[in-house]
Order: C-alpha cells, then sequence, then structure tokens
C-alpha cells in the first residue's frame, strides 16, 4: 500500500505564504489522517520551510511545523504533482493592488490567481474541489469556475469561498481558536456537497456553531467588508486623535470611554501612526473598486476616506516630528524604533515605517532603522535609499548620538528599554514620538526628553515664551 493511501484525504495548498503555511500548519497537526502538501513558485520559500529558519516570524508558527513536519505535513516546489493528487485545493496566492491598467491602484491583480487557475484545469486527472483563500473581489469564484469549467472535467471542479481572518502575531491562536469560520458555495447540491467536505475537515477542532456556511458572495464579501470595519475603527480614532492634539483631550481615555460601551467594545480603538498590513489598504480599495464600478459613488468615496485618513495620518506624523524639531530635520540624527507594521511579525508590507521612512529621508534627515524582526525586509522596502539608511538591530546601539527616536511598532521590548541609557548617549534636545503610545510619557518628560505622542498633548521642555 503506499504511503498517499493511507491518508483519509489529501489536501493541497498554492502559496506558502503569510496566510498558506500557518493555515496548513494548523490543520496538519489537527488532522494527522490527511495529508496536507503547501506548494509555491518560488522554491526559496519552500526551502525554508523545510529548513530550521522559517520565512516568516509569527509566535508559535515553528512548533506546529516541528510536529506535523514529516508527517502529514509536506512543503513542495512540484505544484504540478501536488495538484494531480489532491482532492481539495486551498488557493493561496498574492492577491496586490493592480499598479497598472484599469483599476490602477484599486483594483486586485488577478494574474497570479487566474494562471494558478488555469494551471489546476490543466494538470486535474480527477475532481477537486478548489478553496479561495486568498481575498478576492466578489465574483471571482464565478471567474474561476468559468476557468475550471472551460476544460474537459467540466462538471468535476466546486469552487469554494473561505476567507481567512488570522491576524499576523497571533495567527496560531486565530486558527486554532477562531471566532468563526466562513465558508461559502454555490446552493447546488454538489456545491452543498464540496461546502460539507470542508466543514468536515475545520470540524476536526472548530465547534459547529463556528462554521458558517453562506452563498459563495456573500463569503467573499464578508471578508472584504470584516477588515474595512476594522480599518475604519482605526481611522475613526485616529481622526479623532488629531482633534484631541489641538485640545486638551487625550485619545487614550476617549477611547476606553467609548469603548466600554458594550454595543462598541474595546477593541481597536489604540490610535496609531497609521495601520498596515498586506490586507487592510488593498480590500478596502477593492470594495472601493467595486461600489464605483456597480455606480455606488457615494458607498465608495465613504469607503475611500478609511484610506485617506490612515494616508493623512502618517502624514500627520512626519510633519509633527518636522515642526517641533524647528522646522528642519537635514543632517540631524533621526532613530525609527520598529519597522514591521504590528509587533510579533517581520512582515513590512505597507507599513507605517516605509512611508515615514522615506519622507524623512527626503528632509535629509540621517536614518537609522532598529527592529526585532522585520531588517531584512527592511532593507528590501527601502532598497533604492538603502546607502542612505543605517539598518541596525540594537535599539542602544541605533539611538546613540540621535537627535530623535521614533517608536513605529509597539514592540513590548521597547516600552522595557532603560531610557536614562537611551537619553544618555543622545544629542540634546531629545525627542521621542511614540506613534503607538506605548511609552510612559509623564516619566520620560521628566527624565527630560521632549515627547510627542498621538493624540496627546506634546511635552516639551521649552520655555513657551519663547518658542
Ligand atoms: C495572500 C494574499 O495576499 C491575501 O490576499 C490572501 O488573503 C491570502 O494569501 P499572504 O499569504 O500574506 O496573503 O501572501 P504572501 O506571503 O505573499 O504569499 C503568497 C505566496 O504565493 C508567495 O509565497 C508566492 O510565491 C506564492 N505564489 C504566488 C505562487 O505559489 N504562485 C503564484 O502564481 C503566485
Ligand atoms: C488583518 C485582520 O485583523 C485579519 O482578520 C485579516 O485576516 C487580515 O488583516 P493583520 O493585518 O495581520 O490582520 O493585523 P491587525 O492586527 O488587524 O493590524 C492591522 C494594522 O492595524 C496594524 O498596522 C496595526 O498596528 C494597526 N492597528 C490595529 C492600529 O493601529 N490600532 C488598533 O487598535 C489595532
Amino acid at each position: 500500500m503506499s504511503v498517499n493511501s493511507d491518508f483519509e484525504k489529501r489536501i493541497l495548498c498554492i502559496g506558502a505564504g503569510y496566510v498558506g503555511g500557518p493555515t496548513m500548519a494548523v490543520i496538519a497537526q489537527r488532522c494527522p489522517q490527511y495529508k496536507v502538501t503547501v506548494v509555491d513558485i518560488n522554491p526559496d520559500r519552500i526551502n525554508r520551510w523545510n529548513s530550521d529558519i522559517p520565512p516568516i516570524y509569527e509566535p508559535g508558527l515553528w512548533e506546529v511545523v516541528a510536529e506535523a513536519r514529516g508527517r502529514n505535513l509536506f512543503f513542495s516546489a512540484d505544484v504540478e504533482a501536488g495538484i494531480r493528487e489532491a482532492e481539495i485545493i486551498f488557493v493561496s496566492v498574492n492577491t496586490p493592488t493592480k499598479t497598472y491598467g484599469a483599476g490602477k491602484g484599486m483594483a486586485a491583480d488577478l494574474q497570479y490567481w487566474e494562471k494558478t487557475a488555469r494551471q489546476i484545469r490543466d494538470c486535474a486527472e480527477s475532481p477537486k474541489i478548489i478553496v479561495e483563500k486568498s481575498t478576492l473581489p466578489v465574483k471571482t469564484a464565478q471567474a474561476m469556475k468559468r476557468i475550471l469549467t472551460a476544460g474537459e472535467l467540466a462538471d468535476r471542479f466546486e469552487v469554494l469561498s473561505n476567507p481567512e481572518f488570522l491576524a499576523e502575531g497571533t495567527a496560531i491562536s486565530d486558527l486554532t481558536d477562531p471566532d468563526r469560520v466562513l465558508i461559502g458555495s454555490d446552493e447546488t447540491p454538489a456545491g452543498r456537497q464540496a461546502r460539507q467536505t470542508l466543514v468536515d475537515i475545520y470540524a476536526n477542532w472548530v465547534p459547529a456553531e463556528k462554521i458558517l456556511t453562506t452563498n459563495i458572495w456573500s463569503s467573499e464579501l464578508s471578508k472584504l467588508v470584516a477588515n474595512a470595519f476594522l480599518a475604519q475603527r482605526i481611522s475613526s480614532i485616529n481622526a479623532i486623535s488629531a482633534l484631541c492634539e489641538k485640545t486638551d483631550a487625550d485619545v487614550a481615555e476617549v477611547a476606553r470611554a467609548v469603548g466600554m460601551d458594550n454595543r462598541l467594545g474595546p477593541k481597536f480603538l489604540n490610535a496609531s501612526v497609521g495601520f498596515g498590513g498586506s490586507c487592510f489598504q488593498k480590500d478596502i480599495l477593492n470594495l472601493v473598486y467595486l461600489c464605483q464600478y456597480y455606480g455606488l459613488h457615494e458607498v465608495a468615496d465613504y469607503w475611500k476616506g478609511v484610506v485617506d485618513i490612515n494616508n493623512y495620518q502618517k502624514d500627520r506624523f512626519v510633519t509633527t516630528m518636522l515642526t517641533a524639531m524647528f522646522n528642519t530635520l537635514a543632517g540631524k540624527k533621526i532613530c525609527l524604533l520598529g519597522f514591521a507594521f504590528k509587533a510579533d511579525t517581520g512582515d513590512t508590507r505597507e507599513s507605517p515605517g516605509i512611508v515615514v521612512a522615506r519622507r524623512l529621508v527626503e528632509e535629509r534627515a540621517e536614518l537609522v532603522i532598529t527592529d526585532p524582526q522585520a531588517l531584512e525586509n527592511a532593507q528590501k522596502d527601502l532598497a533604492d535609499i538603502a546607502d542612505q539608511i543605517r539598518f541596525e538591530p540594537n535599539p542602544y546601539a541605533a539611538m546613540e548620538g540621535c537627535d530623535a527616536a521614533a517608536l513605529l511598532t509597539e514592540w513590548q521590548e521597547y516600552a522595557a528599554l532603560d531610557f536614562e541609557r537611551v537619553l544618555s548617549g543622545m544629542t540634546r534636545p531629545a525627542f521621542l514620538f511614540d506613534g503607538r503610545n506605548i511609552l510612559d510619557h509623564q516619566r520620560l518628560w521628566k527624565m527630560g526628553f521632549n515627547v510627542f505622542s498621538i493624540g496627546r498633548p506634546a511635552l516639551t521642555h521649552f520655555d513657551p515664551a519663547r518658542s
């Protein structure tokens, strides 16, 4: 008997990224009876999944991979063999915002995704269930089905939508203990049967009441809307942070008072330098494009405002730095504390750090960037100006001799830094810009720093009569 036939099901995932890798690792860990293979067109990525150095930093991930890898979890660069063998294929390839042609800067670029659909069609020798994991515009499953059914196995592909709700940094707990799992399918007997197959996989560890089934378009749209609502909360509190800075209100106090309303809840109300990550901006722009396409211009404008406020917030942060430091940054040494788009990840996609770093270099500041996990990605993001930036893993060494430090990522280790030591190495006047409000501002001000935060009055040592 072959090894393959020992497994109850053969699952394939195309795309070994931040979503595909952790999701498949958890399925494999929770379901040893299934064979789970993850393929990717990038052989380097596959090699890293097969090595001792993971291609992505995600707390708890490596323990899960170590348990299942070689048992029922496999990483391979042979996409075609993977397709032939599997009964269920998750597609988790990237769908970035288009950078060309119609919908440039807004619509999702579906080229990889469509290429994957064609490859599945051309390699498949038996019926398959195709599961959309990538976030896609509404009605993409239908397009995928059209591509798949243009082949010989026309009636033997079922396409399901199963959007991913994991957040980086908490991916493993989001996967093992999800708020909900959403599965959309065609409301046909074959569609419902395919949906049940996927429900049965998740039912290995997710309680039945958390597995929602819907029609395929509701499922696709729900993912965009969930991300739009989450991002909207951040833009809402960030918009209020600008008002707080003009008055004597403290945005953290406002957020606390607002969030204690049971109907609103306390989460996602942390004012910040702006949201980043591969999903929020892309998904909202996707939603905006969809609304425009259907002629819903007021709706499109409403959601576009969420992205506009986010851009405004990043811009405002740099303006605060510039005005605080006497309207010139030229020749000043500035350290960015953190570059990842959030703590507990090395991911820098759409990180506010990218915008802030570029603006500061434009102002001719001397830039030093530190981050415990994201320096490799930071160097790639800023490759064209990397010769003007120093990348320094040690935060104390990074801030040595600086005029200012700007905290951009809420790594807990930054809150625990010895700021007396930091201050002793900095140029005076020393400035701290806290883009995440995680530092003890009063204490730092008393120590001698000029402290600027988000949504709170600045704490400076300058004589107002002279300014
Ligand atoms: C991706 C999508 O960006 C997101 O919209 C969706 O919600 C989940 O999948 P992520 O896993 O974070 O998110 O992307 P990324 O880390 O870039 O991984 C995608 C992988 O797909 C890459 O490793 C890439 O090499 C691979 N890929 C891409 C293929 O294997 N085939 C392709 O044709 C294109
Ligand atoms: C998000 C969604 O949360 C997840 O459900 C979806 O599957 C993918 O997109 P992710 O982008 O990984 O996940 O992280 P998230 O925790 O949502 O943070 C996104 C950005 O918002 C980060 O830059 C974060 O720092 C910022 N943020 C979050 C704030 O600025 N304030 C907050 O209160 C919360």
